[in-house]
């Protein structure tokens, strides 16, 4: 029995109200009212002027990259640290990822990394806002100005984040976010790229549909996928929107929590950093526990007592899948997090005494 899931859908009588309409009135494709509604919600949410929503987060990083015209043959410049879509995406359109460091306090990365590693063919680069915590885009824009490169924001698990006042997803050409199951909003499964370019934005919408253009109907300008979102994810996503900031704040509380009691029963680890100007919207509280030698024993331990948990990602650079990938001279900051961090329980039902018994646990089992 899972006492303490790490994380969970809310769903309140607007999701289903609008998820009946979309089944009673048929209109349960990529057509009909909620798609639109949603964008606008969200794009306002996220202080840009345009949303595109798309199937997922996935979807989303491939639909930002055709939009921006990175294309075979060009290099791209991402964490070392992330989940794998980020590096999946480019190279299965034939763009080769460059693995970068990440900071040691933030995890996110390394903006001295990322200059160090720009060659002649490098075209983007793509920052993760990891578990939520936004990277310091105004250092990011001024080196890719400087080497005219693009930036794709992968703020997947990062809704209402702040970084210097800007919202993420509002700090580069596209903001790409998922909506999958476990994040701070879900339509199930779902995604969203967000610009203030009214030419990336038409470009995304043309894309997403196939590549047929706005108003002349099958008429292909140009080559592009079936990147859309249903109504009936929409009409989920158009319900979580009027609830999008209580899921904010209670996560910000949550991790508060963690911070307060990690410090009371004195366990030794750490956490991300929020450095100034940033505010995370901790969609996960990792911690890392730097004399832990065996996670999984750890976290099958949390299990049988109830509490879901989860590895920190593995770095991209010591997976198979990744192993031809151009990487860093050095990665010993991503190396060093690895098998040492844990994703603790951070669903919104969660109260100050779950937090408290959640942390005795692994408080008892390191002191064993
Ligand atoms: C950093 C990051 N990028 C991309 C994705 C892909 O999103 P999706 O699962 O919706 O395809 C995720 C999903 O968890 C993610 O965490």
């Amino acid at each position: 029995m899972i006492k303490y899931p790490m994380a969970f859908p809310i769903f309140g009588k607007e999701e289903k109200k609008n998820l009946l309409d979309c089944v009673e009135s048929g209109w349960v494709s990529s057509r009909g009212k909620y798609i639109e509604k949603f964008e606008k919600l969200f794009a306002d949410h996220c202080g840009t002027k345009y949303a595109v929503a798309v199937s997922n987060g996935t979807a989303a990083l491939q639909l930002a990259l055709m939009a921006t015209g990175v294309q075979a043959g060009d290099e791209v410049i991402i964490p070392n640290l992330t989940f794998g879509a980020t590096a999946n995406v480019p190279m299965l359109m034939g763009i080769k990822p460059v693995l970068v460091d990440v900071d040691k306090n933030t995890w996110n990365i390394d903006v001295a990394e990322i200059e160090k590693n720009i060659s002649k063919k490098t075209r983007a680069v793509i920052p993760v806002h990891l578990y939520g915590l936004p990277c310091e885009m105004d250092k990011i824009r001024k080196i890719a100005k400087k080497y005219n490169l693009k930036v794709i924001e992968d703020a997947a698990e990062a809704h209402g984040a702040v970084y210097k006042k800007r919202k993420a997803g509002n700090w580069s050409d596209i903001g790409c976010f998922s909506f999958f199951g476990n994040k701070i909003i879900t339509t199930g499964e779902g995604g969203m790229c967000t610009t203030n370019s009214k030419a990336l934005f038409e470009k995304m919408i043309t894309v997403r549909n196939n590549g047929m253009g706005i108003g002349r109907k099958y008429w292909h300008d140009i080559v592009g996928c079936n990147f859309r979102m249903t109504n009936m994810q929409a009409a989920l996503g158009v319900g979580q929107m009027t609830r999008v900031d209580k899921f904010i704040e209670k996560k910000k509380l949550i991790a508060g929590w963690y911070m307060e009691e990690i410090k009371k029963q004195q366990v030794e680890g750490y956490y991300q950093q929020e450095e100034k100007g940033a505010t995370s919207s901790w969609w996960m509280f990792t911690l890392i526990l730097p004399k832990i030698n065996d996670l999984s024993e750890l976290i099958k331990y949390l299990g049988e007592r109830g509490i879901e948990s989860r590895p920190i990602f593995f770095p991209l650079s010591i997976m198979p899948a990744f192993a031809k990938l151009r990487k860093s001279k050095t990665l010993k900051n991503s190396l060093s997090l690895a098998g040492k961090g844990i994703s603790l329980p951070m669903n919104l039902k969660l109260e100050r005494n779950d937090i408290k018994e959640i942390v005795g646990a692994l408080k008892l089992y390191l002191s064993k």
